[in-house]
């Protein structure tokens, strides 16, 4: 089947990292009338076999690109006569950001960039019907003290190279649309949590630990809080923006589930312990405190009244609900784990695709 047989060729980037794949999957899955075309370079991060159940779909490709180089993105665009994008891809983890600033600029600010322009150009005699949908985080915000919530119109106010480069990636899609009228919209969503999260991330690799028994690293006291987000709510979220968002607003996501990391270590220890039938207890003493992070962010929360008022969402897990899920998930999937830990999963690409890149134009 030809691409432009289909009524939409969204370009979805960063769908091989962990919420990327969960919104390729759903797209791929919800909509047979939409071409999705996922992008990513398959960095340490990326993981085809995040999307094994969806790979020989006649609706879905994979192009394994670079959005930092500007010739391979118009390609895509030329090829697959792209419609509409959803940009995911991205350095996403702080603690990486804080050892080497320099990937977090060229991805997410350049790469950011390119698309919008390779977009801009692709689109320019049809303007009023295409999306460019850029997916960002809370922490362009800064930090809370213990009240108060970010809200859309909140000051910017990032604090980390990570969250420098994603406010300067808004801020490039926002001059976009004012100077050249691309049609987008942004979302800012708290912390993500569920399956197939890269176990660099707090509940992850706090799972992974006390599977392991390896000591719990938790940064400073503990006391930083974050709001947590179930990646299927977020999935929903975006679905109903991308269809029903106003060109040009912004939309914060939130999961309404706030909580202090140490109490979060604490619950994960109590559900694995009641998971695995072990002592209840016995892995709290697991727990260290670690130097803190640099810059820490206190905490973060959102106020997501806006898209509960104009788009009818809101999330649905509980985080108790949530954390006994993904734990759940982790534990039946421990070789999706354990190809990260001894790098096997970084070969899938070489294993599956490299033969079957059966380009639809
Ligand atoms: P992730 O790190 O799991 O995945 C990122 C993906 O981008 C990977 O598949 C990686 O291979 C790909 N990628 C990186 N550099 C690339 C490049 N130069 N060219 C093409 N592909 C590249 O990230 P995630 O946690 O799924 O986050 C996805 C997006 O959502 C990011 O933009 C992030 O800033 C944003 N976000 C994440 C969270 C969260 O809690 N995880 C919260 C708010 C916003
Ligand atoms: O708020 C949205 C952001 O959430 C996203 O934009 C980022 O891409 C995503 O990585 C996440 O950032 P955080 O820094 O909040 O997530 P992380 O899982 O790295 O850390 C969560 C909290 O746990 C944070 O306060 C730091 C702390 N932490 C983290 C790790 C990895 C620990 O105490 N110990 C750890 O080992």
């Amino acid at each position: 089947m030809k691409v432009d047989q289909f009524n939409k060729r969204i370009l979805i980037t960063g769908g091989a990292g962990f919420i990327g794949s969960h919104v390729v999957k759903y797209f791929v899955h919800q909509h047979p009338e939409i071409f999705v075309v996922n992008c990513d370079l398959l960095t340490y991060a990326g993981n085809l076999s995040n999307l094994k159940e969806i790979e020989t779909a006649p609706n879905y490709g994979f192009e394994k690109q670079d959005i930092r180089d500007l010739n391979a993105i118009q390609t895509v665009f030329n090829q697959y006569k792209i419609t509409d994008v959803i940009h995911l891809a991205a350095e996403s983890h702080v603690d990486r950001s804080i050892e080497s600033p320099t990937d977090f600029i060229s991805t997410n600010v350049l790469g950011t960039v390119n698309l919008l322009l390779a977009a801009k150009e692709y689109w320019k005699n049809s303007m009023n019907s295409h999306r460019f949908y850029h997916v960002s985080t809370d922490e362009v915000y800064g930090s809370l003290g213990e009240t108060g919530k970010f809200t859309e119109t909140t000051s910017y106010d990032p604090r980390s190279p990570y969250s420098a480069s994603k406010a300067s990636s808004d801020h490039l899609v926002r001059a976009f649309h004012h100077t050249y009228q691309l049609p987008i919209v942004i979302s800012n969503c708290s912390n993500n949590y569920g399956p197939y999260q890269f176990p660099e991330k707090l509940i992850p690799l706090m799972i992974n630990n006390i599977l392991h028994q390896k000591e719990l690293p938790v940064y400073g006291q503990g006391l930083n809080v974050r709001d947590w987000l179930w990646v299927g709510d977020h999935v929903s979220a975006i679905h109903r923006i991308f269809f029903n968002g106003q060109d040009g607003e912004t939309y914060n996501i939130g999961g309404n589930c706030e909580m202090k990391n140490i109490d979060l270590v604490n619950l994960l220890c109590q559900i694995v312990d009641s998971a695995l039938n072990r002592p209840d207890g016995s892995s709290k003493q697991l727990i260290r405190y670690v130097k803190d992070r640099a810059g820490h962010d206190l905490r973060y929360a959102i106020d997501a009244s806006k898209i509960k008022e104009k788009l009818s969402w809101e999330p649905s897990m509980d985080l108790e609900q949530g954390l006994k899920i993904t734990v759940d998930w982790y534990l039946q999937n421990t070789e999706w784990l354990n190809q990260i830990v001894n790098g096997e999963y970084q070969n899938y690409y070489q294993r599956h695709y490299s033969k079957r890149n059966e380009l639809q134009y």
